[in-house]
């Protein structure tokens, strides 16, 4: 999305409060935002907000002299790379349909060439109204791309379909519209968080993996244009918007999902901080004080990264590593014990990482070194995935050339 220019309509609907926020994940991806209001709009959102957020002008009026002098509105539907309305309310979209130009979004929506995407957001029964229906059956044929709407609990009380889609996902739909990313047609297989390994009904064992590090990688990567599954454990954080994500608990659960999703899958990231014992017997009632000591017998889990790197048919296996010391010796010794192609490793305690928001990352080939220098988790995840598809693009050359030498 880089460089793209976005004119984010926005019309009138109690969604348009979410659509500041729109503005900032499309412009963390890079995008340029415009954003032109209807009247309605500004009912709900003041342009100030959009202005503060977008860093440009907010557009609203067709008979704005000082505004068409400085972008005519021809010029500005011509800028346009995508034309995104959001939200798009039942009116809106009646008018789109039957191309009326009374305002300044309806009338740059019908003077541009841009691929238009409209997200719908409205009460439940204005959604399912035949009237409705019509409309956007019309637009859909005509090719304007629908973004949801989701269904869910309504701002008027109600329950049903015709909720906005939240920022997060609108963006990462929208930038699916560039397409050609480095990841694109690739499925990505992600573990993240901790593991919970029982004890008894209410007692487990874990550690304090947060999971952001493998939800921004699952982020990063589905960016880049991947099909993206995310097997989490136990965490808080919301699923990046266009990632598919099983929940699971402990480090077995973990390895029998992520062997279920393995078919197809072109890379799995090991992100999961999953546990390495757990104790032998979950026991099947509560654990009562009675004794003055309690003694644990703990076994050996599933290495999950391991079982992956190990199989034939195994996709381009990255690992992370998380070490005290001695750091890039450590993780190099992972990287050919595990059989990894690439190894991510950070150094923690001290509260280092774990938990915290940024990072750096010393990222290891078999025959390469890379330093992703301290950064939020998200930029770390992008940088890592450049280098995964870099790794995986270089691997498809030498499959190449393989059978021409022999
Ligand atoms: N991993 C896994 N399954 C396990 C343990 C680890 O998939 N049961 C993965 C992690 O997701 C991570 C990598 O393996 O990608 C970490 O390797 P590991 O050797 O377990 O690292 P440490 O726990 O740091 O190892 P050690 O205790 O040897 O320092």
């Amino acid at each position: 999305m880089q460089g793209k220019h976005i004119l984010l309509g926005v019309t009138g609907g109690i969604a348009a409060y979410k659509s500041p926020d729109l503005v900032r994940r499309l412009r963390e991806r890079g995008a340029e935002v415009q954003v032109v209001m209807t009247a309605a709009a500004r009912e709900f959102v003041t342009p100030t907000t959009f202005q503060a957020v977008s860093g440009r002008a907010v557009r609203c009026e067709l008979w704005d002299a000082a505004a068409e002098a400085a972008m005519g509105h021809i010029e500005l539907a011509r800028w346009a790379d995508l034309i995104l309305i959001a939200p798009a309310s039942a009116d809106f979209i009646a008018r789109l349909a039957h191309g009326h130009a009374d305002d300044l979004l309806a009338t740059l929506c019908l003077a541009s060439a841009a691929p238009l995407a409209i997200a719908p957001a409205m009460n439940q029964l204005m959604w399912t109204n035949a009237a409705t229906r019509a409309n956007v059956a019309l637009l859909s044929a005509r090719g304007v791309r629908l973004l949801g709407p989701a269904a869910g609990d309504q701002a008027c009380g109600e329950t049903g379909p015709g909720r906005m889609l939240e920022p997060l996902e609108l963006a990462e739909q929208a930038a699916t519209q560039f397409g050609g990313g480095a990841l694109a047609g690739r499925r990505v297989l992600v573990s993240a968080g901790p593991t919970r390994e029982r004890i008894d009904p209410v007692r487990f064992i874990s550690n304090r993996s947060s999971g952001k590090m493998g939800f921004a990688v699952a982020q990063a990567a589905r960016e880049a244009g991947a099909q993206v599954v995310l097997v989490a454990g136990p965490v808080t954080l919301s699923t990046p918007g266009g990632v598919d994500r099983i929940d699971v608990e402990s480090a077995a659960d973990m390895l029998q999902a992520v062997l279920r999703e393995l078919p197809g899958t072109d890379v799995f990231i090991a992100t999961a901080a999953v546990a390495d014992y757990r104790p032998a017997q979950a026991a099947p009632h509560k654990i009562k004080k009675t004794s003055a000591t309690l003694e644990l017998s703990m076994e050996r889990t599933a290495d999950v990264l391991g079982t992956v790197a190990a199989r034939a048919d195994r996709p381009l296996v990255v690992g992370f590593a998380a070490e005290t010391e001695a750091v890039e010796g450590n993780a190099r010794a992972k990287l050919l014990k595990k059989n990894l192609d690439l190894i991510a490793a950070n150094e923690v305690g001290h509260d280092k990482a774990f938990d915290s928001d940024d990072n750096q990352l010393l990222v290891l080939t078999r025959n390469g070194r890379h330093e992703l220098p301290r950064a939020d988790k998200l930029t770390l995840a992008r940088g890592l995935v450049e280098l995964i598809a870099a790794e995986l693009a270089a691997r498809g050359q030498l499959r190449k050339r393989g059978p021409a030498r022999a």
